[in-house]
């Protein structure tokens, strides 16, 4: 079926759809390893239009890999700030410094060298070698997935080890001499674009006749459904300590859910009688908040539990205001207080908490649900800067 004919065909249809039909994105300009590199971490699990605006943000204030290396981990976790999965912003950091000591700062053109960068695999590599030197490396990510299911017509599983094997071998065959950038971004372009998961759109599909799913009407059924993700449901709470003019937030550590950024103490609130989240699945990937068992009174629950990690003393009365947000496989409803007297001093041993103007609080990096109390605080003093 996928004979030489076949793949001239598809490669001569796609870039001639591609130079007809590409978005106009910014990281398509002027394409240096570099400038590739931090779109292609940026767009891993995200949108296209959210990250337009973070990638320009980012490229001004960091326009080489040596302007990125030299820079605070706080200052590259500020400008990544809301686009979630904080990890890449901390990998792409060190693997700048990586480039800077190890490659004297120019970007490694060589595929090994690249895939041993942190934060880098064989998706990301292939991508940036492609795009931005046009070399012949294969690429395999969502879109691609998909496009090649119904290319290849997979009736099973697309990621089960055997098909990810075929997967990429398939996309290697199907390279072009020439012009692999563009031919790789064409796939996935025409994955996002047109090749949808549901409904996707055939008819105006430049491949469609040398797809066997469309050509049989299988595009419904093809791939196939796997598992949708089960969220969890969790209860936090977020507590507002107010001393003079300052708030008291704590740095999350290094396997916490948003290591490195800054949050107002936290707890997961739950009862006695339930698990506690992460106990139903084999590892919790993240340190866990301390969880506090309410039983039917959060608030005198959260006092104990701020009393024994920072040694102040609070009384809390009820929420004052209540968030709702997803994080990867969780749906977290945030209940925070503002508490009332506080008393005692910081325990020396209580990790990194730190007093903070609202103003400081605005220039640090912060959890997104964190960002937005602390603008909500900010708001209210306003109207009464002595006492929220
Ligand atoms: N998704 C990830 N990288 C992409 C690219 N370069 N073009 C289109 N979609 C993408």
């Amino acid at each position: 079926m996928h004979d030489a004919k076949w793949k001239s065909a598809l490669r001569r249809k796609l870039l001639k759809w591609f130079d007809e039909n590409q978005r106009d994105l910014p990281w398509r300009k002027n394409k240096t390893p570099y400038r590739v590199w931090v779109s292609e971490i940026m767009l891993q699990q995200t949108q296209v239009a959210t990250v337009v605006d973070y990638y320009k943000r980012f490229i001004k204030t960091f326009p080489t890999v040596k302007k990125l290396a030299a820079a605070e981990e706080a200052e590259v976790l500020k400008l990544w700030e809301g686009l979630g999965y904080y990890r890449r912003a901390k990998q792409l950091h060190a693997a700048a410094k990586a480039v800077v000591e190890q490659h004297g700062g120019k970007f490694p053109t060589d595929f090994e060298s690249v895939l041993a960068l942190p934060g880098i695999g064989r998706y990301t590599a292939g991508a940036i070698l492609s795009i931005s030197l046009d070399q012949q490396q294969p690429i395999l990510e969502g879109n691609t997935i998909r496009l090649f299911a119904r290319l290849m017509e997979i009736k099973s599983d697309p990621r089960s080890t055997s098909n990810q094997k075929s997967l990429w071998e398939f996309s290697e065959s199907i390279l072009p001499r020439k012009r692999c950038g563009d031919f790789n971004q064409s796939l996935m372009e025409l994955g996002s674009e047109v090749c949808h998961p549901k409904r996707p759109q055939c008819l105006i599909c430049p491949i469609r006749d040398l797809c066997p799913t469309s050509v049989k009407g299988l595009q419904e059924s093809i791939p196939v459904a796997t598992k949708k993700i089960e969220y969890e449901e969790l209860n936090e709470a977020i507590v507002v300590l107010q001393r003079g003019n300052k708030f008291l937030v704590r740095q999350c550590g290094p396997d916490e859910r948003w290591a490195g950024l800054w949050d107002f103490p936290r707890y997961e609130i739950g009862s006695a009688a339930e698990k506690p989240i992460g106990e139903n699945t084999k590892k919790p990937a993240k340190a866990r908040l301390t969880r506090v068992n309410a039983n039917g009174n959060p608030a005198r629950a959260i006092e104990t539990a701020v009393n024994q990690d920072t040694g102040l003393v609070v009384s809390l009365d009820k929420s004052d205001k209540q968030l709702k947000h997803a994080v990867t496989k969780y749906k977290i409803k945030l209940d925070c207080y503002i508490a009332g007297e506080v008393s005692g001093r910081l325990k020396k041993s209580a990790g990194k908490l730190k007093w903070m103007t609202i103003d400081q609080v605005h220039d640090s990096p912060m959890s997104v649900t964190g960002r937005k109390i602390a603008s909500w605080i900010g708001k209210r003093i306003n109207g009464n800067p002595t006492r929220l």
